[in-house]
């Protein structure tokens, strides 16, 4: 199969953007991710796919916190921001810690925090499942889109 028609496909899928947020001991890790999925709901559970290449991965290890950052149609900048690789990619971004230590992007849609559950193989990445802890959400925002990769934001249809 061709590889780029196999991706150009993929991108067929329109999803919403996340940055996935962690730590080492001496970092802070954040890295934009669009293969993020619910999975559980009794007991709680998410998955984001990572690139066995990413260095992000440090972060990821049994029971260690990380947060899922759902971007909100305004935060493009921090799409780009954390998909490029850096040494300090939160220099100049503005953001929160978590009680656990991990930085939350201001401004966010949503946040979902989590405890690393397990670490599975998926071909050339790793399945990072969560432990969901707590949750929170913007009722009054709207989500940023990626599509043909692009971004773009909702064009909302009044219910009649
Ligand atoms: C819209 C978008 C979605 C992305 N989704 C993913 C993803 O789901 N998984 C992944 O490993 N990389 C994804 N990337 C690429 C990573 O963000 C990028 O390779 C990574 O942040 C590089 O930095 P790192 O090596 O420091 O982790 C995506 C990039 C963009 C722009």
């Amino acid at each position: 199969m061709d590889a780029r028609k196999f991706r150009d496909t993929l991108g067929q899928f329109a999803t919403g953007v996340t940055v996935i947020t962690g730590k080492t001991e001496n970092k802070l890790i954040g890295m934009t991710a669009n293969a993020f999925s619910s999975l559980s709901l009794d007991p709680p559970l998410i998955l984001v796919c990572i690139d066995k290449k990413s260095s992000s991965m440090e972060a990821f290890m049994k029971d260690q916190p990380f947060a899922v950052n759902i971007l909100e149609k305004n935060q493009s900048e921090d799409c780009w921001r954390f998909a490029k690789r850096s040494e300090d990619k939160f220099v100049g971004c503005a953001y929160d810690f978590s009680h656990d230590g991990v930085p939350i992007l201001k401004g966010n849609l949503a946040t979902i925090h989590c405890d690393v559950d397990a670490i599975l193989e998926g071909g050339d990445h790793y399945i990072v499942t969560g432990r969901v802890k707590s949750v929170d959400y913007d009722n009054e925002k709207e989500p940023l889109l990626f599509f043909r990769g692009k971004m773009g934001e909702l064009a909302m249809t009044e219910a009649t």
